[in-house]
C-alpha cells in the first residue's frame, strides 16, 4: 500500500466534486471507500450481525461513529425489535440524519425502530475520563471482557446507565454488540489491563 497524505482542510472537502476530480486526474479510475467504510455494502455486511445472533432479543445496542453499523443492524430487525446507537462524538445531532439517509438510500426509509443516545460521548471523539476508565476496569473484573475507551466502553457505560435509570421494562432482552476496537487501548496507559 502507498499512503498519500492529505491535510485537514482538504480532508474536510473530501466529498466535493473538485477533490474527487483531483483524485481521478491523479490516480485514474478508483473505488472510493467513504470515511468509516460507510457505504451501502457496509449496511449489507452489518445486517449479518443480526442474522448471526441466535438468541431472542428485544433491544440491540451499538457504538456509533458514522452510524453505518447501526443502520445495517436496523435493516435486519423485526418490527418489534429496537436498536439504540450510542454516539461517541460530541454534538452528533447530524448522526440521526445520516442514519436516516443511509436507511433511505437502502430503501428502508420506513424503519423507525431505532434511536440515538447522544449523552455518552465523554466530551467527544476519543475523549475520556477517570470515570470511564474505572467503568472499563470494573467491567473487565466483573465479566472478563475488555472494552475500548473510544467506542465500546462508552456504549456499555451508557447502556448500564440507562438500565440503572429504569429506561427498560423489566424482562427486556438486550443484546449489546461488542464491535472490537480494543487495540486502541494501547494509546491509554490507564487501560493496561492484565
Ligand atoms: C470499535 C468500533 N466500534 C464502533 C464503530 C462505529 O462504527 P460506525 O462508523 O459504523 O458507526 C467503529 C468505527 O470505526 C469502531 O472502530
Amino acid at each position: 500500500m502507498q499512503l498519500v497524505y492529505v491535510d485537514r482542510k482538504t480532508y474536510r472537502d473530501k466529498t466535493s466534486t473538485a477533490f474527487l476530480e483531483q483524485l481521478h486526474n491523479r490516480f485514474g479510475d478508483f473505488y472510493l471507500l467513504p470515511e468509516g467504510g460507510s457505504n451501502q455494502l457496509a449496511l449489507s455486511g452489518c445486517a449479518e450481525i443480526v442474522t448471526d445472533i441466535h438468541v431472542p432479543f428485544d433491544v440491540i445496542t451499538v457504538a456509533c461513529g458514522t452510524g453505518a453499523t447501526l443502520a445495517g443492524i436496523v435493516t435486519a430487525l423485526k418490527v418489534r425489535q429496537h436498536a439504540i446507537g450510542f454516539s461517541v462524538l460530541k454534538g452528533a445531532d447530524f448522526l440521526s440524519k445520516d442514519v436516516t439517509n443511509m436507511l433511505t438510500e437502502y430503501g428502508r426509509q420506513s424503519a423507525h425502530n431505532w434511536h440515538m443516545e447522544n449523552s455518552y460521548h465523554f466530551g467527544g471523539y476519543a475523549k475520556t475520563s477517570p470515570e470511564l476508565f474505572a467503568f472499563i476496569r470494573k467491567f473487565k473484573a466483573d465479566f472478563g471482557i475488555e472494552l475500548d475507551a473510544v467506542y465500546t466502553g462508552k456504549m456499555f457505560y451508557g447502556l448500564f446507565n440507562l438500565i440503572g435509570k429504569g429506561a427498560f421494562k423489566r424482562g427486556t432482552r438486550i443484546v449489546a454488540v461488542h464491535t472490537g476496537g480494543i487495540q486502541g487501548n494501547a494509546g491509554f496507559p490507564e487501560l493496561i489491563l492484565d
